[in-house]
């Protein structure tokens, strides 16, 4: 509960996206393996996915995301002084993919680090660096989440290559003082958790340590589906009872984007009229970290969020990991 005094909030103050030009459409897919188009709209609401180009990496859509959100956010690269990159597709292994972003952008102070918390590394890395503002150690985040999941599918394996595609979005977080209640702007709560006796209904069996190869996605998507439905309820709850408000207080659900049904599901067991949930999973599938800011982007970029509104993010992906993160924009 927000029980007001001055406090440090981590203001959102712009959002960028990036998707790579090349479409793939469930059409053109089902030339390529045992799938059609309506198969995958029914049961996911995908219709299309973008892939990266050859030769262009997670660090190149992620630098494309960051310029695009330095841009709304009306700030230089050189006042930011930490770089957060949640993916699970890397450029290398290491040095980690967001100090190629730190040196793409001419940023040579502070910190730049990855997060790896496959589809809910977005927030994830949103929750730390509230945290890092809030204990006055960094000013001014640039996060990030940016992908190439189709560098690890099996492109032979239809119940898992119809669902994912490549994307980046980014935020630009700045320290700023509140009065430590609910009409703050800025990050009001955030909730992790991981729960790793889950680890086999979604990994990628491959691995420096383990195989020394990249590996593949493996999905057992109907357990993966179940547990979301009901991890990101909870999950929202808690930000709802940590700050004492209510679902009908949210103005909108940007959701991880990877499944429509679970999307709907989820707002169903809130109570939220999905009117108020923004979807983008028809145009660029599941893209993993990406997803949340790619819908962020899109519904700041149209005008539906504005400023002052109250903002509830939420993810899940393999680990099991989750969470959510309630932002007043
Ligand atoms: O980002 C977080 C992680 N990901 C998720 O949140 C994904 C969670 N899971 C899901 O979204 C869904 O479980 C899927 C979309 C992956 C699958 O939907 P489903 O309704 O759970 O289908 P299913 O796996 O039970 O498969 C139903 C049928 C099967 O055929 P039989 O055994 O009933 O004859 C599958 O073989 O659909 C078949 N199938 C397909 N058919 C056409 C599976 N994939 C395809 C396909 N095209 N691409």
């Amino acid at each position: 509960m927000n029980k007001g005094g001055a406090v440090v909030r981590s203001l959102l103050l712009g959002c960028g996206a990036y998707l790579p030009e090349r479409v793939l459409t469930n059409a053109e897919l089902a030339s390529k393996v045992a799938t059609d188009d309506e198969w995958i709209v029914a049961r996911t609401g995908i219709r299309q996915r973008h892939i990266a180009a050859e030769g262009e990496c997670t660090s190149d859509l992620a630098t494309a995301a960051a310029r695009r959100a330095l841009e709304a956010a009306e700030r230089d690269a050189k006042d930011i002084d930490l770089v957060i990159l949640a993916t699970a597709t890397p450029d290398y292994t290491f040095p980690a993919t967001a100090t190629t972003v730190q040196a793409n952008l001419g940023i040579h102070q502070g910190a730049a680090f990855d997060i790896q918390a496959v589809c809910s590394g977005f927030i994830y890395a949103l929750a730390t660096a509230d945290n890092f503002l809030k204990a006055g150690q960094h000013k001014r985040a640039l996060v990030i989440g940016a992908e190439t999941f189709s560098r690890i599918l099996d492109w032979e394996d239809r119940t898992t290559c119809v669902l994912f595609g490549d994307g980046a979005g980014a935020v630009v977080l700045e320290a700023g003082m509140g009065a430590g209640a609910n009409s703050d702007r800025g990050i009001l709560t955030t909730h992790l958790h991981a729960d790793g006796r889950y680890r086999d209904l979604l990994y990628v069996d491959g691995g420096p340590s383990k195989t020394q190869t990249v590996g593949h996605i493996r999905m057992t998507g109907k357990e993966v589906f179940r547990h979301a439905v009901v991890n990101l309820a909870e999950v929202v709850g808690e930000a709802l009872s940590a700050t004492g408000l209510t679902p009908a207080d949210l103005d909108w659900i940007v959701p991880h984007q990877a499944n429509l049904r679970i999307i709907d599901g989820t707002a169903r067991k809130l109570g939220i009229d999905t009117s108020r949930v923004v979807v983008t999973v028809g145009q660029h599938g599941n893209t993993s970290a990406a997803s949340v800011p790619l819908a962020l982007a899109e519904a700041m970029g149209d005008g539906r969020i504005q400023r002052d509104q109250l903002v509830l993010l939420e993810a899940m992906g393999g680990g099991f990991t989750w969470g959510s993160c309630l932002v007043r924009i």
